[in-house]
Formats: C-alpha cells, structure tokens, sequence
C-alpha cells in the first residue's frame, strides 16, 4: 500500500498524544502503558491490565485483591435497567443493546458534573457491562432472568458462568481473559477517537462510551470478529476455503478479519489469538475450523500479501467455547471499556476541542434564486 492510498482517512495523522499505547511502534510494537502485550497475555490478568490502564500503574497484590472485589460487587443490574433490556427487541443486535444499556445507565447512575467519581464511572461500566449483554441475550434466547452476582473472580468466568449457567472450564475462561487483555487498549483507532472527540466537548463518560461503541459495531472496526465468524463457517474443509476466498478476492469482496490501518507486516495479536484456537479446538477433538482459518490466512497472504488481524482467530476462540457469535463484537466492549475509559480521563487532563478543518470541494458561491424561479 502507498502512503498516497493511505492519505485518506486520517491514515498516518498524528491527532493529539497518549501515554497509554504504541501500536507498531518500532523498537516497542504493542504496549500499554510501557508494557509489551505478550508480557501481558503471558502474565497478567485482565484486571491487572484493566487495573494498569485505568490507573496507570500495574496494582500491588492488595490493590488487585481490592479492585477484584470491587468489581464483583459492581455487576448488579439496576431494576430499571433490566425493564429497559427486556424492553429491546429479540433481534436487536445487542452492540444496540450495550449502546442502549449505557446511555440508560447514564440518566440513572448520571456522572458527576465535575467528573470527581470518574474512576467509579469507569469501574461500574466495567463490571456491568457483561451483566447488561447476558441478561439481555438469556432473556431473549431462554426466557430466563439471570442473577448477575455470579462471584467468578474474573470477568471472563462472570460472562462464561452466565452464558452457560455454570463455572467454565479453567481453559476457557483463561483463553477468554487473554482475548480480553488483547482487545483492551489500541491507541487511536476508531472507536477510541470517536470517544475522545465526544469528551473533548466536556461530555459526560456514558456519552463518550455509547458513541464509541457505535463506532466500534461496524464491520470495519470490531465488527469484523462477527462477520470472519460467518466467513470461517461457509466452508466444509480448507480446500473448499481456499477455492472460496480466491473467487472473492476476484470479485474484489473484503475479507473481514484482516488487513490493518497501522500494521504492514503483521498483528502482534494474531500469533497470541491462533494458538488460542488450535488449543481449543484440538480439546473439542474436532480441528476443521481451524484448518480452515489457516488455509484463508494463507491464501490472504499469498495472494494480497494481507495478514490476520486481531479479530479473524477471535472469531474461532469464541465459538469453541460456545460463545453465540453475535456476542463477539459485544465482548469486544466488555474489554475495551478499560481502553476507551482510560483515554476519556486522559482527554480531559489535558483537554482541547478536538475540531479539525476540512477542504471544502463544493460549488463555488451561487447566487441565491428566489423558490418560484428554481
Ligand atoms: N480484504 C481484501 N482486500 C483488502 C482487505 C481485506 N480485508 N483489506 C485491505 N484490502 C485491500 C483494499 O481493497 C485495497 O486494495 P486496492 O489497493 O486494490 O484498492 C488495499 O488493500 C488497501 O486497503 P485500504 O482499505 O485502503 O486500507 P485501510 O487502511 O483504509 O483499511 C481496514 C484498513 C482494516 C479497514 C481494511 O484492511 C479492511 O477493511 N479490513 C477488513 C475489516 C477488518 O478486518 N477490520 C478490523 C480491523 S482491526
């Protein structure tokens, strides 16, 4: 691709500064605050990583102990809120119900006009998030209304006891939290900016994270996970992948899943998330989607030079652990609320309206013609 070709779209432009994330840069690759994302998917938990963005520093073994607790015991629904989910349609897509969800939230639980309980804001976003996203989905799809209390520890055992009705297994909700550490923080990209031109307008945290979620829901951004999901499962075997994306590819179709904005070569979590989905599905004994995957991710890369992003092997890592995959973009939320929260409190630290200019392509001026001469 030529810088020319990039041009566009704010490709290449520097829009402010952020000492939470690199994302390709040399030297660095990927990191938040000063750590490397493999440490991070190796070592931490998401709460820890949740904890250092947030905060700006990885917690003591105290404050993470603290933090855990507060989270557990911030997943609660307010009654209203579970009127106004069980209000939204069955086939609603529920990143509308998580944009609905907070905005709700926002007029009962409004922020502080001088943002003193940011923190707490940005905490209750992250705990109730998952609460709102299955409580909508198991009422909808079972009848069922779900205690959100479930007393997991993590954030990936709280989504996976209440999808499943059960504590999951120590290698699913571990897969999970490091896809979460994964999704949580990615510099400027879309939906991260989108909320960062909301607080620059000293709006409130809820706004800034309903809009961000709208600009994460298209199939360009983190819808891309939901729509490789339906790609993957098109086909039966890898021969009949790699016959099927090269007619798209000649047919000029996107190939969801892959491609990137800032990365050339490669996605530093791709290698973190496709080891993720072989593991998985050799424990379901069954490696078809998987196989699958790699034959499109050669064919990509043999035919456009394109690479897997973040979000093609995601797809297959949720849907081994029985995740439906129109919760895929969603569970993308749960995580980067850490991200999008942690740039909203930094907007504002050092806040300017974020206002570009734009070259103006229109009609030259035109004399104004009165209604009944046109
Ligand atoms: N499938 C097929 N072709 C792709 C492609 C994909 N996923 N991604 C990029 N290309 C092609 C474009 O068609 C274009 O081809 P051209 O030069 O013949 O016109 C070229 O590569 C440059 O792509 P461009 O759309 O200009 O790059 P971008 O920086 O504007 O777009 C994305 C980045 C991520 C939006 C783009 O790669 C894409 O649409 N990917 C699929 C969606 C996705 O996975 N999004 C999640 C991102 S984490």
């Amino acid at each position: 691709m030529t810088d020319k070709k990039k041009a566009g779209g704010l490709a290449g432009v520097t829009a402010g500064k952020t000492a939470l994330c690199t994302v390709g840069k040399e030297g660095a690759g990927l990191t938040y605050c000063g750590y490397d994302i493999y440490d991070l998917a190796d070592n931490a938990t998401f709460e820890e990583v949740a904890y250092l963005l947030l905060h700006g520093k990885l917690p003591t073994r105290a404050e993470l102990d603290a933090y855990v607790a507060k989270i557990k015991s911030l997943r609660g629904l307010p009654d209203a809120l579970k009127v106004v989910l069980e209000m939204v349609p069955a086939e609603a897509h529920p990143m509308d119900v998580l944009r609905t969800g907070v905005s709700f939230l926002g007029n009962i639980e409004p922020e502080a006009g001088d943002f003193s309980d940011q923190q707490d804001v940005a905490d209750r976003l992250l705990a109730c998030l998952p609460s709102m996203m299955v409580y909508w989905h198991r009422f909808h799809t079972d009848g069922v209304r779900i205690d959100t209390g479930t007393g997991d520890d993590s954030i990936a055992g709280h989504i996976l006891h209440m999808l499943h009705d059960k504590a999951p297994p120590a290698l699913h909700e571990q897969s999970l939290s490091t896809t979460l550490i994964l999704y949580a923080e990615h510099e400027f990209n879309a939906s991260t900016f989108a909320g960062r031109v909301i607080t620059g307008t000293l709006s409130d945290m809820h706004s800034a994270v309903s809009g961000a979620i709208g600009a994460l829901r298209g199939p360009l951004h983190g819808g891309a996970n939901e729509a490789a999901m339906a790609l993957i499962q098109k086909f039966g075997s890898p021969e009949e992948a790699t016959a099927g994306v090269l007619g798209m590819l000649e047919r000029k179709e996107l190939i969801m899943g892959f491609g990137h904005r800032v990365y050339t070569t490669s996605d530093p979590r791709n290698s973190v998330n496709k080891a993720m989905s072989k593991t998985l599905a050799e424990e379901q004994g069954d490696l078809t989607l998987y196989e699958v995957s790699e034959a499109i991710e050669k064919v990509m890369w043999d035919e456009k030079k394109l690479f897997a992003n973040a979000d093609f092997f995601a797809a297959s890592v949720y849907h081994f652990m029985g995740i439906p995959t129109y919760l895929f973009t969603p569970i993308f939320v749960c995580s980067r609320i850490t991200g999008w929260a942690a740039h909203v409190m930094e907007q504002r630290a050092d806040n300017k309206l974020i206002r570009p200019a734009a070259d103006y392509i229109g009609p030259p001026l035109q004399e104004w013609v009165a209604i009944d001469d046109r």
